[in-house]
């Protein structure tokens, strides 16, 4: 039998740093399952029905896209590089990033890349993003956001990363109706997080960015725009 230090206050400390060792343990071994799936899924990503559906999303969010001139931006979860194939192909003057946990999904991304002195692939885990701050003027996030344990890291990653006055464009699927939406967010058996509009524009309230809009794109799949506060809002 293991016998604990007697003070409280030790024993307190030993249960918490369990927790954060438990809960770093568990982060690990899902995102390496995450990876596992996506690098099964990466050498017939694009011919898959979804990934047709998927093409036609990136198609209309170009209408709803306001971009400074020579913009800098990035993709999270950037899958096989298909939205910055799309958005160089529109924008000749952007320069892109996508960034993917699966090694996979970057080595299809890297293979087609059309535009290698404008868009680069770097692997990386939304949770922890290996950029400075404050280095893009808008963010994309399409059909990936679901797959996030930790909504609240991401969103504080991404509030990082943007410039001041920039935008970060999420898309994603709205909650399935035999889901539980009451709760902060719906999720499904696999792990998957729905968000309302609503619970969007709370994700949003802990980094003060305001919520532009929502904009319906295809079936289920809902754009949201947030803006973060400009230099002159915030002086
Ligand atoms: C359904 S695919 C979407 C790909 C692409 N955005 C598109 O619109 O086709 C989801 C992508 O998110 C990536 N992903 C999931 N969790 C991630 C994380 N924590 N950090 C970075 N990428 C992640 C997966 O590896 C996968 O490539």
């Amino acid at each position: 039998m293991v016998s604990l230090p007697c003070s409280p206050l030790a024993r307190d400390r030993i249960v918490k740093s369990d927790l954060v060792s438990f809960d770093a343990v568990m982060t690990s071994s899902f995102f390496d399952r995450k990876r596992t799936l996506f690098d099964r899924w990466a050498p017939n990503y694009d011919v898959l029905f979804t990934t047709v559906f998927y093409q036609a999303i990136h198609q209309r969010l170009l209408e709803f896209l306001e971009l400074p001139p020579s913009p800098r931006i990035l993709d999270l979860g950037c899958g096989t590089g298909r939205l910055l194939d799309r958005l160089a192909t529109t924008y000749p003057d952007l320069q892109g990033t996508g960034v993917d946990l699966s090694s996979e999904m970057l080595q299809q991304a890297r293979r087609r890349n059309r535009f290698p002195d404008r868009i680069d692939f770097q692997s990386g885990n939304v949770e922890h993003l290996p950029f400075d701050g404050e280095q893009f003027d808008a963010v994309f996030c399409t059909v990936s956001f679901l797959h996030y344990p930790h909504p609240d890291r991401a969103i504080s990653e991404v509030d990082r990363v943007l410039k001041a006055g920039g935008r970060f464009y999420l898309v994603d699927y709205l909650p399935f109706e035999f889901l539980n939406t009451e709760s902060a967010a719906s999720v499904s058996t696999a792990g998957l997080k729905f968000y309302t509009r609503s619970q969007r524009e709370s994700l949003a309230k802990p980094v003060s960015w305001t919520c532009e809009a929502h904009h319906h794109l295809l079936i289920r799949i809902v754009l949201t725009v947030f803006c973060k506060a400009s230099n002159e809002m915030m002086g």
